[in-house]
């Protein structure tokens, strides 16, 4: 199904006001790909009449529908490697010894998709830190799509997507077969609290403070001014002397310079302040 130039331009323009995804010129070819199946569904012959509706604005749940099918959900478990050896090997061995007294680390998965990261993460304080079973850990796991999160919350994955990154031996120790698929233990998914979230909100009320932000391959998506606004709030909501990882594609350099490099190999953060 094709899109013509005004129909593209309002929904680029409906995009970036909602979830302020800049889809620039030259992108038709994504909106006919996301859009196209979604006007299927609904029964409506082209693209034009999906906008149509849209344009009306008579039901919110066809822009969520729009919003969801927009953004681009593209994980996979322990994706990039390096950021996750980071965390094993400095940033929760230095956050255990911290908050010993404490004993409460938060955690914060700011742009969770279908669970793959923040599952990650979960197993590897299982497998590496089995002092923080005695812990308070606070784990919040947030994305703008209801769609990803209705699935993360499932934790049933498909055998391609356990087969991306996911060592057989986790396989084994947290995932049970059901059906064609692999659920993760009940014990795990209970473990996250999954709340549906916007990043370009003008403020995050009530959120934190966390110890640990884990904001990945999200701001790639984003304009300058807007990274920006999104950094000043993750800023407020970050522990003085918590971490905050990017992607590995992504940097505060440049955009807000209040952040330095924990380390060369990998895209985490800390306040300079710390
Ligand atoms: C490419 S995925 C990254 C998932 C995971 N962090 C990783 O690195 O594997 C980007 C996620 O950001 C979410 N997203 C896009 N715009 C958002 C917004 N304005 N607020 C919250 N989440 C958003 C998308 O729904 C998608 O699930």
């Amino acid at each position: 199904m094709r899109i013509n130039a005004e129909d593209f331009q309002y929904v680029a323009d409906v995009v970036r006001t909602e979830a302020a995804i800049v889809l620039e010129a030259g992108k038709e070819y994504l909106v006919e790909t996301r859009l196209g199946p979604v006007a299927h569904q609904l029964g409506l012959g082209s693209i034009g009449l999906l906008v149509t509706e849209l344009r009306q604005r008579r039901n919110p749940a066809l822009l969520t529908r729009v919003i969801d099918a927009m953004t681009t959900n593209e994980t996979s478990f322990f994706r990039d490697v390096q950021p996750f050896e980071h965390l094993k090997r400095k940033v929760f061995p230095e956050l255990i010894e911290r908050r010993r007294n404490e004993k409460r680390i938060s955690i914060w998965c700011a742009a969770a998709s279908s669970g793959q990261e923040p599952y990650s993460m979960a197993m590897l304080l299982r497998e590496n830190f089995p002092e923080l079973e005695n812990w308070r850990v606070e784990f919040l796991a947030t994305d703008i799509s209801t769609q990803v999160l209705a699935k993360a919350r499932e934790g049933l994955y498909s055998q391609l997507e356990v087969n991306r990154g996911l060592p057989a031996p986790l396989l084994v120790k947290y995932f049970h077969k059901q059906g064609h698929e692999w659920r993760i233990d009940a014990r795990l998914r209970s473990a996250i609290e999954w709340r549906e979230f916007n990043l370009a909100a003008p403020t995050y009320p009530s959120m934190g403070p966390f110890d640990l932000i884990m904001l990945r391959n999200v701001m790639i998506y984003f304009d300058v001014p807007m990274k920006r606004s999104i950094l000043s709030n993750m800023r407020r909501a970050l522990r003085p002397d918590g971490y905050l990882f990017l992607g590995t594609a992504e940097t505060t350099i440049n955009v807000d310079e209040s952040f330095a490099s924990d380390t060369l190999h990998t895209a985490c953060y800390r306040l300079k302040s710390a």
